[in-house]
């Protein structure tokens, strides 16, 4: 294992996944929207901040952090929410945050790192997600 990539690495499950690959000595890159949830003193952290729901940047996003970080060998796509109120009172805007984030934006950053793995002939990928 050479690198990691974790999305939602500021709190929650992503944090604690990044604290432990960082205690193993594992470079990881994290995104998130608010990293100062979660400063890191490890050299070996980069924290790069984005919004996941925002699709249209994401194969700008991710294509710049493949060419920075070319040995990222395990990508874990865990940022996310739940919204659990009735399905009635969702709004179409509200349907399609939810979907952006916790569905499409895997899907995008996937596209772009299966190339990159199949590539290097190399990588695992995990989801935490639903
Ligand atoms: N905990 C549970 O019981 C449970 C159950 C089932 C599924 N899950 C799923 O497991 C994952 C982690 O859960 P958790 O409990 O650790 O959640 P959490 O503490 O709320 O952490 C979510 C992470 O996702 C990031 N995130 C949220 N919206 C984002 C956005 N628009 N762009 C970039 N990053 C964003 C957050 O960072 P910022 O806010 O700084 O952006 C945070 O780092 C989530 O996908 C969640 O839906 C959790």
């Amino acid at each position: 294992m050479k690198k990691v990539l974790i999305t939602g690495s500021s709190s929650g499950i992503g944090k604690a996944t990044a604290e432990l690959f960082l205690k193993n000595d594992v470079p990881v890159v994290g995104i998130a929207r608010q990293h100062k949830k979660f400063i890191h003193k490890s050299k070996l952290y980069e924290p790069i901040e984005a919004d996941l729901s925002l699709i249209e940047s994401l194969p700008k996003l991710i294509t710049t952090i493949l060419q920075e970080h070319p040995d990222i060998d395990v990508f874990i796509g865990n940022a996310g929410y739940g919204d659990f109120q009735s399905i009635e009172n969702f709004s179409a805007n509200q349907i399609r945050n939810f979907l952006n984030l916790n569905l499409i934006s895997h899907i995008t950053l996937c596209r772009f790192i299966v190339s990159h793995m199949k590539y290097e002939k190399n990588g695992t990928i995990f989801f935490y997600w639903f």
